[in-house]
């Protein structure tokens, strides 16, 4: 039982959970300036979308269509997803969970705006704690702010795994995200949301540091392209 996890930049990971592919916030290239894949190129069983903005959803339609995978989000985007031709789609809510063949998927509180490219109105953006079947727990925060709210993340048990932005400017930044970790209950950390665009220029190694030094948290910088497995 092995949960693997590759990072293709930005916000977009592919999580293998015993053959399960789940694709997270797909941006791939040319889109995402720095992914190494385009949509064409990669395989997903299931498709979690945080919010509706560019960088999490530009490679969603054509990739949700040609490998008929399903999205699980918030009702409004799953909504404009019945109206762009998936039919597919989980619309959740706020705090709501559901169960899928992989685990048990909740939508957590992120702190961040939403709205889908072509202007249609997206809801809240969330983010995921996932209760994987082998028994990891992973937490996406998604686009936010730090909040208080991950603080109830960390009293229900806390994350084997917190993925976490760190690029500052649209997200919590370095200094935040070493709280939030905190918060969350975290014994792993895995950043993203950083390097794609100058204006979220981001050290990692020096978060990761930090992160090791005013926490004792174990956090991987994963290359793009690069993968782990817990
Ligand atoms: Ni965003
Ligand atoms: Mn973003």
């Amino acid at each position: 039982m092995a949960l693997t996890i590759t990072w293709y930049g930005h916000s977009t990971f592919a999580v293998d959970a015993d053959g399960t592919k789940i694709m997270v916030d797909p941006f791939l290239k040319p889109n995402n300036p720095v992914a190494p894949v385009s949509a064409d190129e990669v395989e997903a069983d299931f498709i979690l979308v945080t919010h509706g903005h560019g960088d999490h959803v530009a490679d969603l339609l054509p990739l949700a269509k040609r490998t008929g995978a399903q999205v699980i989000s918030n009702f409004e985007i799953a909504t404009w997803l019945g109206n762009h031709g998936v039919e597919s789609a989980h619309g959740m809510n706020t705090g709501g969970a559901g169960t899928f063949p992989f685990g048990r998927v909740k939508l957590t509180i992120a702190h961040h705006s939403s709205v889908l490219p072509d202007g249609t109105y997206a809801g809240n953006p969330y983010g995921f704690l996932i209760n994987f079947n082998d028994g990891h727990d992973v937490y996406i925060a998604g686009d936010t702010a730090l909040t208080y709210d991950m603080k109830l993340i960390g009293d229900v048990g806390g994350a084997d795994l917190a993925i976490l932005p760190i690029g500052d400017y649209f997200t919590m930044g370095p200094d935040d995200a070493v709280i939030a970790a905190q918060w969350v209950k975290a014994k792993h950390v895995i950043p993203c949301h950083y390097n794609t665009f100058p204006p979220i220029a981001v050290d990692a190694d020096a978060f990761a540091r930090r992160l090791a030094r005013e926490a004792g948290i174990d956090c991987t910088i994963l290359a793009v392209g690069e993968s782990v497995t817990l």
